[in-house]
């Protein structure tokens, strides 16, 4: 069925656009490095195939870092503006926000894996640029999942770990509600 082809662009960390993006891991000093627009210059034209060859076009899943962690060059702030740009933005549907750093030193900060811990970004990058977004890490609850979408930080939770815990998920959500 078209309806359930999707292609994900992966711009989350250690992948080779973040690598592009992120000054922890960009040294480059020609054109696809320094400043914000030389590292964000990569990430529209790693697209290459997308519209070509394909039936329907699939649902477009985008999914960034928003932040490399507290205090580290690449923000959430720097996520908006990648994510605003029509070039990158083009063809996406959705985007799912996973954070965290892929260099520096051992104790780089972190976001903490509290639960729910990307969802705010989601709900940022939702409210600011105004493109759908799946809300992912550490959601075990269903009453977590409904506060979040009823808080418009998400239209959609993606749940893994939790999943592993039952293969049943419908009804251990609905219990746990
Ligand atoms: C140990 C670990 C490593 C992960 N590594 C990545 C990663 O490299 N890239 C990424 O986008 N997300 C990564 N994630 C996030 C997961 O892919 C997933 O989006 C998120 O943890 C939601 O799943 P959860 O419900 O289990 O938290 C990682 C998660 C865990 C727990």
């Amino acid at each position: 069925m078209p309806d359930s082809i999707s292609a994900k662009f992966t711009a989350a960390h250690g992948y080779l656009i973040h690598q592009l993006l992120s000054p922890l891991a960009n040294r480059r000093n020609d054109g696809y490095g320094g400043d914000l627009q030389g590292r964000m210059r990569f990430a529209p034209r790693n697209r290459g195939g997308r519209e070509g060859g394909m039936a329907a076009r699939p649902t477009g899943i985008f999914r960034c870092s928003a932040t490399d962690g507290p205090g580290l060059e690449w923000t959430i702030e720097d996520s908006g503006r990648l994510v605003a740009r029509t070039d990158v933005a083009r063809g996406v549907d959705v985007i799912t926000c996973s954070s965290g750093g892929i260099a520096g030193p051992i104790n780089t900060a972190l976001v903490p894996r509290t639960p729910g811990y990307h969802v705010p970004y989601a709900g940022r990058v939702r409210r600011e640029v105004g493109i759908k977004t799946v809300a992912v890490g550490l959601i075990t609850e269903a009453a977590s999942c409904r506060a979040d979408l009823c808080a418009g930080q998400a239209d959609l939770i993606a749940l893994a770990r939790a999943s592993f815990s039952t293969t049943r998920i419908g009804p251990f959500m609905l219990r746990k509600h």
